[in-house]
C-alpha cells in the first residue's frame, strides 16, 4: 500500500496574493529532499497554484501520520521564515497555530490523502485551486463520477457501470453522509448543490470499494473563527480502468462554473482552468483558478507532472470565464457578484457593519399602521 499526501498552505504571496516567489519553492524542495534522504518519504514534488504552496508526497505511513504532518508543518514554517525575510505578503498566513500538535488538520493547511494499492499502471490527476473554497470540487466530481453526459464510461464501460459512492461532509454541522450513484443522485445533489456547506470528501468505486478521489475540505474561516483568506483546495483523482478516463475527469472543467472566492474571498466568479505558468490570479485577485497536474505512480515514485490544462482545447473555457468575469464585475458590490449576506459573515465585512450598528433605529410598526388606516 502507498499513501499519497497532498498538503498545502499559503505562507506568503508575491506580489500581494497573486503568485509565489521562487525562493519558497526552493526552500520546500530543500527540506523535502532532506526528508527523502532520511527515508520517511518515497518521493515528493513541490508545486504552487497562485500563492499556495503544494507539497505532494508519497510514503508508507498511512493517512494522518504524525511524522508526515509534522514534516509538512516544518516545511511551511521554514518557508514562512523565507517569506518574512523577503517581506512577502501575508507571510505565514495559513499557519493558524503557534506550534504543531499532532495533525495539520484544523491548524490552517489543506489536506487530501489517500491510501492505495498501486495498480499495474496508476494515472493520477491532482487538481489545485486558488482564490476559491473547498466545495468547488462538488460539481466536477459529480460530473466525472456520476453524470453519463460527461463520462461515457458510466454507460459503456462494464468497470464503471456499477457506479460510485460519494462521502459528503457537512463542514458547518461536522457531520458526514455516504450516498450512492446512480440510484441516490437526487439525494446527493440536494446537498452537493450547496457547496458552501456540503463538500465531497471522497469518492469510492462501489464494486471494489477502491478510493477514486479525495479532496481537502478544510474551511479556513471556520478553523480560525475569522476571515483569513479562502481555502484554496486540492483534489486527487485516480483515473482509467475502474475510474473515469483522464479526459473524463478533465471534461467538467471545460465548463467554467461559478464558484465563491475571488477578491477578498467575498465574490462569485468563474472557475478558470489554466496552465501552471498562467496560474497567477491578478485581475481583481482572480478570477479563481484551477490547475491539473498529471502523474503516473511507479512504486510510489511520482512520474510527472504533465500540465493537463496546457491545451488549446480549454481555450474556450478560458474565454467564457473571461466573459463571465466581465459580466459579473459590472455588478460591483451587488449580489450575486458579492456573496450572499450569510456567507459575508465569514469575511471582513461584519467589522464594517458593526461600526454602523448604533445608527440603526427601530421602524415603528404602529406609525405605519396609522398611515394605512387613515385611508
Ligand atoms: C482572496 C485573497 C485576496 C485578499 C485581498 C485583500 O482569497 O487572498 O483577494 O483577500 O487581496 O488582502 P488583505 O486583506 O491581505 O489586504
Ligand atoms: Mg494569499
Ligand atoms: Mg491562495
Amino acid at each position: 500500500m502507498i499513501t499519497l499526501s497532498v498538503i498545502k498552505a499559503d505562507v506568503g504571496g508575491y506580489v500581494g496574493h497573486s503568485s509565489m516567489h521562487p525562493a519558497l519553492i526552493e526552500k520546500a524542495q530543500e527540506k523535502l529532499s532532506q526528508a527523502l534522504q532520511s527515508g520517511i518519504l518515497i518521493d515528493f514534488k513541490v508545486m504552487r497554484c497562485g500563492d499556495d504552496l503544494e507539497l505532494i508526497m508519497t510514503h508508507n505511513h498511512g493517512e494522518d501520520d504524525e511524522r508526515i504532518h509534522q514534516l509538512a508543518w516544518h516545511v511551511f514554517e521554514e518557508c514562512t521564515a523565507v517569506a518574512r525575510k523577503l517581506k512577502l505578503y501575508g507571510a505565514g498566513q495559513d499557519l493558524l497555530a503557534d506550534s504543531f500538535s499532532g495533525n495539520v488538520k484544523g491548524m490552517g493547511p489543506g489536506v487530501a490523502e489517500m491510501v492505495i494499492e498501486e495498480r499495474l499502471s496508476e494515472p493520477i490527476v491532482i487538481f489545485m485551486a486558488d482564490k476559491t473554497s473547498a466545495g468547488s470540487w462538488n460539481l466536477p466530481l459529480y460530473k466525472a463520477f456520476a453524470d453519463p453526459f460527461n463520462t461515457a464510461g458510466l454507460v459503456i464501460a462494464a468497470s464503471l457501470h456499477g457506479g460510485f459512492s460519494f462521502e459528503i461532509h457537512d463542514v458547518k454541522g461536522h457531520k458526514k453522509v455516504t450516498l450512492n450513484a446512480p440510484e441516490e443522485i437526487y439525494d446527493m445533489l440536494a446537498f452537493m448543490g450547496s457547496p458552501s456547506r456540503y463538500a465531497v470528501k471522497a469518492v469510492y468505486h462501489r464494486a471494489t470499494g477502491q478510493v477514486g478521489a479525495v479532496s481537502s475540505t478544510q474551511r479556513l474561516s471556520l478553523v480560525a473563527g475569522r476571515y483569513v483568506g479562502k481555502d484554496d483546495p486540492v483534489c486527487v483523482v485516480r483515473c482509467q480502468g475502474n475510474f473515469p478516463a483522464v479526459g473524463e475527469v478533465l471534461e467538467p472543467f471545460a465548463f467554467p462554473q461559478i464558484v465563491e472566492g475571488w477578491m477578498r474571498g467575498s465574490h462569485h466568479g468563474p472557475f478558470m482552468p489554466t496552465s501552471f505558468a498562467q496560474c497567477n490570479p491578478t485581475r481583481f485577485d482572480g478570477p479563481p483558478r484551477v490547475i491539473a497536474a498529471g502523474f503516473q505512480l511507479a512504486e510510489g515514485k511520482l512520474i510527472g507532472p504533465t500540465d493537463l490544462f496546457d491545451d488549446p482545447a480549454f481555450d474556450n473555457a478560458r474565454k467564457q470565464a473571461n466573459d463571465i468575469a466581465d459580466y459579473l464585475r459590472r455588478h460591483g458590490p451587488f449580489e450575486p457578484h458579492r456573496l450572499p449576506a450569510d456567507e459575508m459573515e465569514y469575511t471582513t465585512m461584519p467589522e464594517v457593519m458593526a461600526k454602523l450598528g448604533s445608527r440603526f433605529q427601530e421602524i415603528e410598526a404602529d406609525s405605519r399602521k396609522a398611515v394605512h388606516s387613515g385611508h
